[in-house]
């Protein structure tokens, strides 16, 4: 099995697609950073959201970086965090849940509830991600996230812009169209730091307790809530795209 960053960099068609798309994002982000200030961009440490903060960092666009700890990162995530603040220079922004919806969740469920049903991982998701995401957004005009296409059958049809209804603002997501290639490309080429994780065949990273490894033949989000079926696996932090 071939790590997915195990790629040829002499590759003409891939290393124009790549130049070809990141001109795009680009221009997407000036237009973010220009006509919807203040915006930020939802930074998970993944591939796809080191991808974007790069860019942003080399455009020097007013664009907010936040992150939400959930409590329950893998500590590679972490390590992940104090590198990349290193190479751009700035601290993460970080949201944390409210204690007052954790203990009494924990309490009440116990600390490994979220395998029991969906309903109870959704609750989980919604006490440690959903509500401090609300709290990140307030007074933002749009968010910005490293979702692709070709992550889920759940984002199959995903828009490079949306209004989000649920949070009321707009929603950007600039590397809808790139293939998991694309991106690998562009942090190999640019030396952009990743999560160590990815070299242990762990494509899609959450939650330590909810991410494992994949194995061959599966899909890049395999190795997320496995034990759901593909059509429940979102978070709730993305509003379902038709
Ligand atoms: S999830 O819904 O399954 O958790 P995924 O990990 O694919 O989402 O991430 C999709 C996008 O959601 C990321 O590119 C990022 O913009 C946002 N996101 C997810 N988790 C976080 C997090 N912990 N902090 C900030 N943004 C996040
Ligand atoms: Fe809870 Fe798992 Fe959701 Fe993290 S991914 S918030 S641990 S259910």
């Amino acid at each position: 099995m071939r790590l997915p960053h195990a790629i040829d960099l002499d590759d003409a068609a891939l290393r124009e697609s790549v130049a070809r798309k990141t001109e795009s994002a680009t221009t997407l982000l000036r237009r973010i950073a220009t006509d919807y200030r203040p915006a930020a961009l939802a930074n998970s440490l993944s591939v796809e959201d080191m991808l974007l903060t790069d860019l942003i960092h080399r455009e020097r666009l007013d664009i907010e970086n936040f992150s939400l700890d959930t409590g329950r990162l893998p500590t590679e995530t972490y390590d992940l965090i104090a590198a990349a603040e290193t190479r751009y220079g700035r601290k993460f922004t970080w949201y944390y849940p409210r204690h007052d919806l954790v203990e009494p969740y924990v309490r009440t469920h116990g600390i490994n509830a979220f395998r029991e049903s969906v309903e109870l991982r959704r609750a989980c998701c919604h006490a440690r991600k959903v509500e401090p995401l609300q709290r990140a957004l307030a007074g933002k005009r749009a968010w910005i996230t490293g979702m692709r296409a070709q992550q889920s059958a759940t984002r199959a049809h995903l828009p490079e812009q949306v209004f989000d209804e649920a949070n009321g603002l707009e929603k950007f997501n600039p590397l809808a169209d790139w293939t998991e290639r694309e991106v690998w490309a562009y942090i190999r080429l640019n030396d952009v730091p990743y999560n160590a994780l990815h070299d242990r065949f762990y494509p899609s990273i959450g939650c330590a307790p909810c991410t494992r490894a994949i194995t061959v033949g599966e899909d890049i989000r395999a190795g997320r809530w496995w034990w759901e079926r593909p059509e429940t696996k979102e978070c709730g932090l993305h509003a379902k795209q038709p």
